[in-house]
């Protein structure tokens, strides 16, 4: 079990883990955004290692450059490395700590909403490479996560919504009750130290799913739930130039998986008013998209990397709020009947 810590004081967490670790060296790893904005007001005095923002930076070049940082500060297999960032510096460093010489102790402190309730848990590292997401990487737990939410208030609304759908998702898998009390949380108006209780059920669906699964033979596959439509929106936009943020994409592929549970597996139909309707009211906005869209939109999920055939797509459907199905298909048909329904809801 990854130990878990939730507070709103990052730095007496940190410098607790420190003295109850003790590494023979301490390494932030962080992204140059991050250190700017962040490091100063949270006065540690360690290592930095510092690399360029955005997933387009989640290479090989600055893995590269964390590897020789750590070797240049003298880094030993005792040192202890502290991940200070979004998804992709949780990712690159915990990628990066798991290899250097073949693994050394990792701590993640998220400082978005989307990577403290899914990236920087469940032990998934790694970077892109010859431009495919996530493709290089291994399976490697930190030996902490840091959870807090003072860092929000400075994130733009877009990436609060963002990581949202992915609490959506998990209140979704958990239970009516958690998913419930989710839809009553209006995240526009956040004020943030209401979120970490909700954050804190939120990232403990995720840690049970991860414990009992933890290398995505079975149950975890549930949590790419909307990922498979998800992933879809994701790349028509990119192709058209518009990317949205993972998030949005999520919330919308929810959607679209809620109405094929609903014609597939019998999942209840005020459902799907009930999360249109939040998210029209979250302002979560709703994909460019027409019919002339759907053989891409098709083509996407086709070569999803879930799927282990060309001939099936893969989706996780929910029989109800809290009942999962995991490796459920359907035909190009019922998608696109389900793409229909999902722009009526949306418009
Ligand atoms: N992001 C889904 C997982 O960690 O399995």
């Amino acid at each position: 079990m990854q130990k878990i810590i939730y507070t709103n004081n990052l730095s007496d967490a940190i410098r607790k883990l420190v003295i109850e670790f003790e590494p023979s060296s301490v390494h932030i790893i962080t992204d140059e955004n991050v250190k700017r904005h962040v490091l100063p007001g949270l006065g540690l005095d360690y290592n930095v290692i510092s690399v360029n923002s955005g997933d387009s930076n989640k290479n090989i070049d600055s893995l590269s450059k964390i590897w020789s940082g750590l070797t240049e500060q003298g880094a030993t297999r005792k040192s202890l490395a502290i991940n200070i960032g979004g998804g992709v510096v949780t990712d690159m460093g915990g990628f990066a700590a798991a290899t250097f010489k073949r693994g050394i102790r990792f701590i993640n402190a998220p400082t978005t909403l989307l990577s403290a309730v899914d990236a920087s848990v469940g032990g998934k590292t790694g970077i892109n490479f010859n431009g495919l997401k996530n493709e290089i990487g291994v399976f490697a737990s930190a030996n902490a996560v840091i959870i807090s939410t003072i860092f929000f208030s400075s994130l733009p609304q877009q990436e609060i919504l963002s990581g949202y759908a992915e609490m959506l998702k998990h209140g979704l898998l958990s239970s009516s009750e958690e998913y419930t009390e989710l839809l009553s949380f209006d995240i526009t108006k956040a004020d943030f130290e209401s979120l970490l209780p909700l954050l804190e059920k939120s990232v403990k669906v995720k840690e049970r799913i991860v414990d009992e699964d933890p290398y995505e033979k079975g149950l975890r596959r549930a949590l790419n739930l909307g990922h498979t439509a998800g992933h879809a929106f994701e790349g028509l936009a990119l192709q058209k130039g518009l990317p949205i943020p993972h998030g949005y994409a999520v919330a919308y592929g929810i959607l679209v998986e809620m109405i094929l549970s609903h014609t597939l597996r019998s999942f209840p139909s005020q459902e799907l008013y009930r999360y249109a309707a939040y998210l029209k009211a979250q302002g979560y906005g709703f994909p460019d998209i027409s019919c002339s869209d759907y053989d891409t939109l098709l083509g996407f999920m086709r070569h999803d990397k879930k799927n282990d055939t060309l001939s099936e797509i893969n989706f996780t459907l929910l029989s109800a709020p809290g009942k999962p199905l995991i490796d459920q298909s359907a035909s190009d048909s019922e998608i696109i009947a389900a793409l229909d329904i999902f722009r009526d809801l949306l418009h």
